[in-house]
């Protein structure tokens, strides 16, 4: 186990950074941190020299409807799931020390992808998410930034932002991880009643229903039916079960895609996805 230095203000950062080695791997998180969390620092720690982690709950992705107040923050814990991954330096600042000015009179404007799939039931979100990472990119300054899967459409827009806007980080996907009854690890999953739990699996089941059906050359309509069905018979309150290119833009022929869902389950909003191959 490593000593993991803990820094909150952007000096302590600043020092902390410059005594890394490089390549620096970062993996930001708003903390509440669980095994999908454990996954990104190990890939991050597996091909960098050190270990950089962000712990910060930014206000500004947050909707006016969505509770900022209650979002969990076991810091404790945390920093003991950062010292047994091997985090060499945590930043965990608090709101002012991110946001100096007050509100940004600039910020990052995410384009029309933003306005779709999650950002249609989260105006604003992915404004506030991209604003922080490129933030968090310019203070922290790593080679490589980690990014889970399991929030696709925030990685591909990521992936955009750091591509037109010329950032010089190399930003790299990990695979979303699963319980083994296939449900994706969320921190949201801590809302479940053990009922709604076992409701949650047609989200993954709908995925592996129309991925089986693209395997055997079905259409795109075809598939996402299969899905549909899935959840349907779950009696779920589905948001959208759709499929992409790997990129989000419209399905291409044949290649790699995307199938991606949002559903209610009770109270709590669940997103998957999972990639597909159109042969
Ligand atoms: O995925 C998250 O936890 C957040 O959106 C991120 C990337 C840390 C930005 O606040």
């Amino acid at each position: 186990m490593v000593a993991t230095v803990v820094t909150r203000t952007r000096a302590e950062l600043d020092t902390a950074r410059a005594a890394l080695s490089s390549p620096v791997g970062a993996v930001f998180t708003m903390g509440a941190l669980h095994e999908g969390h454990q996954a990104l620092l190990r890939a991050a720690g597996e091909a960098n020299a050190s270990l950089l982690a962000t712990i910060f709950v930014n206000p500004r992705q947050f909707g006016p409807s969505e509770d900022l107040s209650r979002y969990p923050r076991p810091f404790d814990e945390d920093l003991a799931r950062c010292e047994k991954a091997g985090v060499d330096v945590v930043w965990a600042p608090p709101v002012t020390e991110v946001y100096r000015s007050g509100e940004p009179q600039i910020t990052v404007e995410p384009g029309p992808l933003a306005a779709d799939l999650e950002g249609a039931s989260r105006p604003g979100h992915f404004a506030g998410v991209l604003t922080v990472v490129a933030k968090l990119l310019h203070l922290t300054c790593p080679d490589r930034a980690y990014f889970g899967e399991k929030d696709f459409q925030q990685l591909t827009l990521v992936r955009r932002m750091v591509a037109d806007l010329d950032f010089g980080v190399e930003i790299v996907g990990v695979p979303t991880v699963r319980e083994p009854d296939g449900l994706a690890l969320s921190s949201r999953n801590a809302y479940l009643s053990a009922a709604e739990r076992d409701r949650a699996l047609a989200l993954s089941a709908a995925l592996e229903a129309a991925a089986k059906t693209a395997a055997r050359g079905a259409g795109p309509d075809e598939i996402v039916a299969a899905g549909r069905d899935v959840l349907a018979a779950a009696g779920l309150d589905v948001d959208y079960f759709v499929l992409r290119s790997a990129g989000l833009g419209p399905v291409p022929r044949v290649g790699a895609a995307r199938l991606l869902v949002a559903a209610r389950v009770g109270g709590t909003r669940l997103i998957d996805n999972m990639p597909v191959s159109l042969v």
